[in-house]
């Protein structure tokens, strides 16, 4: 089963839109024809404005990094899937581990916001991932299993067909930490049982799971590697074109 790779950044609170702006001017050049992976670029909220017009027509899809669940209302600060498409964004990350931890976001708000974006169209890029202790009391199977069952908590395999999630264990953002290809196919393979067992053997198969923690030019080819990462979700190094782009052609 090959599944194309998705190579993504999530630039997190980074970069005023004039920093976005340079940085697709040189980025774009450096992977310009490189077709072999698929690219998203998740800018902040205010420079997907200039991303989206600056990628147009380009291998390199526009992702948001949160989006709100209802339609509209008395939600302030928040933003609606219908926003997000108006403006052309393809891609949304949801439950970002930084979410969680600093901003109230639950497997319950993931299910809801997971349902909102693949009502409305968008391409949702699931994270899950451990925290240490978890994972120093053993308990990383059970969490990978929580997370992502509720996530798909009464959606179709119909609905979620264009489902992507990324595992990243939370020790590793950040930290320089890297968890090794074997401990990354070890997560997958759980993440991509539970998908099976709320979706179908067949989309389980399909389903592109992407490594995000610590992900850097010198690791992304051992990391890419292994069959079981369909990709990559890249912070701190995407915000570098050069590095950026040695990752996509790791
Ligand atoms: P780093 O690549 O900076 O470790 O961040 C990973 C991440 O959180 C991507 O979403």
């Amino acid at each position: 089963m090959s599944r194309k790779k998705v190579l993504a950044a999530n630039w997190k609170m980074y970069k005023t839109p004039d920093q976005a702006r340079h940085f697709f001017h040189d980025f774009l050049t450096l992977v310009h024809g490189h077709d072999r992976d698929e690219i998203v670029v998740c800018p902040n909220y205010l420079a997907l404005d200039v991303s989206i017009p600056a990628a147009k027509g380009s291998n390199v899809a526009i992702g948001a990094q949160n989006v709100h669940w209802e339609k509209e209302g008395a939600f302030t600060g928040e933003i609606s899937t219908s926003m997000l498409l108006a403006i052309g964004v393809t891609h949304v990350i949801i439950g970002h581990s930084e979410r969680r931890q600093y901003f109230g976001e639950t497997d319950d708000t993931v299910n809801l916001k997971l349902k909102a974006a693949l009502e409305a169209g968008l391409i949702p890029i699931v994270c899950v991932g451990e925290v240490l202790e978890e994972r120093e009391a053993g308990l990383t199977d059970d969490v990978l299993r929580r997370q992502s069952l509720r996530a798909f908590h009464k959606v179709s395999a119909k609905k979620a067909a264009s489902l992507i999630v990324a595992y990243e264990p939370v020790w590793a953002i950040g930290t320089g930490k890297t968890a090794t290809p074997q401990m990354a196919a070890d997560a997958h393979a759980i993440i991509r049982g539970q998908a099976a067992e709320s979706f179908g053997q067949e989309f389980a198969d399909q389903l592109r799971i992407l490594y995000g923690g610590s992900v850097k030019p010198e690791n992304a080819h051992t990391l890419m590697s292994e069959k079981e990462i369909d990709g990559a979700l890249v912070g701190g190094a995407s915000l570098d074109p050069k590095s950026f782009a040695a990752i996509v052609k790791y």
